[in-house]
Formats: structure tokens, C-alpha cells, sequence
């Protein structure tokens, strides 16, 4: 939470801001939101899990409404936006954005052996900065009108840290936080209120790469005290 604003509990969403309960969410993490009755509009790059994922609310909260937009956020192209998502959004009532997409390095690396390269870097910077600053500013247009409204920007706890071999992935998560703080500043006589959240473990892909190369160390260093422990046993 941002200070100098109000605190928001996402059950008290729409009496607290009058927002309307559509959520805008990029990716697919979305179920709580549903729980609590806001209709969902999910926006990611591969429409059977967005249809899987659609199924599976529909399933779970039949009285929300859920619509999904096929769109690759490593487009830069402001006329595809326009089109694939600023049109059906501008059809919508938007009360929450959630920017959740992100791109993380699969394997850490010093900046100059990442693997794919100038790709990779490419990549995580267009998907971990541009969506977040192209939906806010889009969907500020009926914000401001209506004076009520709430953006979550997805940072990392890693945004806090210099960590080695996360250069752009934590640079990117730093520019996410920096903006939500800025935002918050210039919007702080408003009703619409800013929040970022810095994540440090989810369950997803990110969490389990971090388990599987965290296990991976505890495995290696109990390997090399045993190691130790037997070589000075035949020592002695
Ligand atoms: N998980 C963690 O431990 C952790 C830690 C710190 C911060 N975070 C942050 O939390 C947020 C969510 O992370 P997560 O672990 O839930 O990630 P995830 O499981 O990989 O989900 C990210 C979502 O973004 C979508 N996406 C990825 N690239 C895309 C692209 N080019 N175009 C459109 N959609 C795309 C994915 O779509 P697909 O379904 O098509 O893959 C997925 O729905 C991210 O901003 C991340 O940086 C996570």
C-alpha cells in the first residue's frame, strides 16, 4: 500500500471507491477477485488457457461474467492495442486494472551470457514495463471521469535487491514500484488509488524455478559437508 492513500480490501472494493466491479486483469491470476463478485476480463497471449481458465471461474462463480482477449504483450504496435484491447475495454465499466504480466530470466545469468541473448532482455523489458504503463494510462480515461477507481502494479520483492544475474528482471520489477509511487503522488487528491504489491514467492512457474534452484543449493551443500565429514573420518 502507498502512503497517503486509503486502504483498500478488495471486498470492499465497490462500496468504498464506487467503482464498478469489472476487473481488468493481465494474465490469469483472478479467482479471489471472482469470489467476491467482480466480473473479469482476463487478457493473455494463449486463448486455450484463457478459455481453460475462463471454465474453471465460470465453474467456480457462476454469477460472474468473464471475458477474455487474446493479445502477445511482446507487441509493441499501438494500433494492435487499440484494436485488440483499448476497443472492447472502452465497451466496459473498469473499476480495477490488476498489471500483473511479467517475464522472468528461466536461466540467471551475468547480463552479457543471457540465454537469448538480446532476445531475452528484449522481452522481459517490453512485457514487465510497457502493458503496465499502456493499460493504466488507457483505462485512467474512465478513472478520472468518474473519480473511483484502483490500480495493482505486480512488483517483486527482487526490485528491492541488487541480486546477480537478475539485472533487467529486477530493474523492470524497480520500474513498476517507481511508477505506482509516482502515480500515487500525482493522483493523491483523487479517488482513484494506486497499489503496488511486491511479491517475493507465488505459486506459478517463477515460484517453482526459485524451490527447484533453491533445493538445488541445499542439496549441493549438504552433499559437500558430507563430503567433508567423510574425508575427515578417514583422516582420522
Ligand atoms: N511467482 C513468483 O514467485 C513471483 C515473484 C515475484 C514477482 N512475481 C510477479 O508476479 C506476476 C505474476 O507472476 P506468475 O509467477 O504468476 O507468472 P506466470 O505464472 O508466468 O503468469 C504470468 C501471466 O502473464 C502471461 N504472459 C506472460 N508473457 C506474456 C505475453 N508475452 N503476452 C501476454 N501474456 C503473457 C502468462 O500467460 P500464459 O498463460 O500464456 O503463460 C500468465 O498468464 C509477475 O509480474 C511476476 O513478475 C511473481
Amino acid at each position: 500500500m502507498l502512503s497517503g492513500q486509503p486502504t483498500v480490501r478488495v471486498d470492499q472494493v465497490s462500496e468504498s471507491t464506487n467503482c464498478p466491479t469489472t476487473t481488468l486483469i493481465q494474465g490469469r491470476n483472478h479467482f479471489e477477485l471472482a469470489r467476491y463478485g467482480f466480473n473479469i476480463v482476463l487478457i493473455s497471449r494463449n486463448q486455450s488457457k484463457l478459455d481453460g481458465v475462463k471454465q474453471e471461474i465460470l465453474r467456480k462463480t457462476p454469477n460472474v461474467e468473464v471475458l477474455t482477449i487474446l493479445f502477445d504483450f511482446t507487441n509493441t504496435n499501438l494500433a494492435d492495442y487499440e484494436e485488440k484491447i483499448f476497443k472492447q475495454l472502452n465497451r466496459l465499466d473498469v473499476g480495477v486494472l490488476v498489471n500483473n504480466v511479467g517475464k522472468y530470466v528461466e536461466y540467471p545469468n551475468r547480463f552479457d551470457k543471457i540465454a537469448g541473448g538480446i532476445k531475452t532482455w528484449t522481452d522481459i523489458t517490453l512485457i514487465n514495463t510497457l502493458p503496465v504503463t499502456l493499460l493504466t494510462f488507457e483505462v485512467l480515461k474512465q478513472m478520472i471521469p468518474r473519480n473511483a477507481g484502483i490500480v495493482i502494479n505486480i512488483s517483486s520483492s527482487s526490485s528491492y535487491h541488487h541480486i546477480r544475474y537478475w539485472s533487467v528482471y529486477s530493474a523492470t520489477k524497480k520500474f513498476v514500484s517507481h511508477f505506482t509511487h509516482v502515480l500515487s503522488k500525482e493522483f493523491n487528491n483523487t479517488g482513484i488509488v494506486f497499489q503496488v504489491a511486491y511479491i517475493f514467492a507465488l505459486p506459478g512457474l517463477m515460484a517453482d524455478f526459485f524451490m527447484d534452484k533453491i533445493n538445488l543449493i541445499t542439496r549441493k551443500r549438504a552433499i559437500r559437508r558430507n563430503q567433508k565429514v567423510a574425508i575427515k573420518k578417514d583422516s582420522n
